[in-house]
């Protein structure tokens, strides 16, 4: 392959195992983050130029933090390709379809102008409960919340995801790839995974919609966002998302990673923080 692959959200749970495959693979590649060399920000287009530079293929992060991101990866997108990047996988959200709103804007745009485009759409990551949104209450009051109910999802691991993401960008399969790990568990479930790996009595508190758009909030995500995310885990509870598939093994030739597996791997960072 002629030309870099940028890696955007390169410091989050998937970007930062994706840098790490393509720097043991060979592949070069350029991870952008706010803090790098150059500074990449999706909200400061002057930005945009350097971290494109010599690139042929781009891994874009919609950042969960950022009000609309979505408007401005469109403008990145266009500017990409006029600097001559051709390849573009985008993190999608298996809730959030081609025209819907949020992610869906950016998968309807790759849709309609760009030939050489794959979503990753995946289910929710089992990293929100060992570095993402679920830790901090895990460490603070042995528990987590969430408005799913009984609701089961096929959680998947951000390094697997970042395995498919890798085949994508060095490969040529195109369209959309709906991923998801082997197995879909409640959130009753994740909490006695994560007691059996680490002896702490964690467990699951079951909270409305409102009050869990109310914690999203109060964590510093945009209202739309909050709201979006809120309303999309609800749907957890009402069955759908259920769905496990084949995605990851067909991209990878491997077995997604087990709930229990993550939670022995991540025994460590949930007894350090009892
Ligand atoms: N977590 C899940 O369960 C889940 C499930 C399905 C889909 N997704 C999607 O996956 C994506 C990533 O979510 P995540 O929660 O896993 O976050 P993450 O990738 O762990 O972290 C967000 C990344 O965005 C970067 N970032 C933030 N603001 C930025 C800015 N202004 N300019 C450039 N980079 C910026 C951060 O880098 P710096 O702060 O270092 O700049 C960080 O690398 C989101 O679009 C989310 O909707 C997540």
């Amino acid at each position: 392959m002629s030309g870099q692959v940028l890696v955007t959200g390169a410091s989050g749970k998937t970007g930062k195992s994706l840098v790490g495959l393509l720097k043991d693979r060979g592949v070069p590649c350029r991870a952008a983050t706010r803090g790098g060399e150059p500074a990449f920000d999706w909200t400061a287009p002057e930005t945009w130029a350097a971290a494109l530079e010599d690139v042929a293929s781009v891994y874009l992060v919609a950042p969960p933090t950022v009000d609309d991101p979505y408007s401005k990866m469109i403008e990145f997108l266009k500017v990409a390709t006029r600097e001559g990047s051709r390849r573009f996988v985008f993190l999608g959200m298996a809730s959030l379809p081609a025209g819907g709103p949020a992610h869906g804007q950016v998968h309807q745009w790759l849709k309609d102008n760009s030939d050489d485009w794959a979503v990753l759409a995946p289910s929710a990551f089992m990293q929100n409960f060992a570095e993402g949104s679920h830790l901090a209450t895990i460490r603070d009051e042995d528990r987590f919340y969430s408005n799913t109910g009984d609701g089961r999802v096929p959680f998947i691991s951000a390094d697997d995801i970042a395995r498919a993401a890798f085949a994508l960008l060095t490969g040529r399969a195109t369209g959309e790839f709906v991923i998801t790990g082997g197995e879909a568990i409640s959130y009753d479930q994740v909490a006695e995974r994560i007691r059996e790996a680490c002896g702490r009595a964690i467990s699951h508190a079951r909270i409305s919609t409102e009050e869990l758009v109310a914690r999203f909030l109060k964590r510093g995500l945009p209202e739309l966002t909050a709201r979006f995310l809120a309303a999309g885990y609800e749907t957890i509870a009402a069955g759908a998302h259920a769905q496990t598939t084949d995605v990851y093994s067909v991209l990878t030739g491997a077995r997604p990673t087990t709930f229990e597996a993550f939670a022995e791997a991540n025994a460590q960072v949930w007894r350090r923080a009892g």
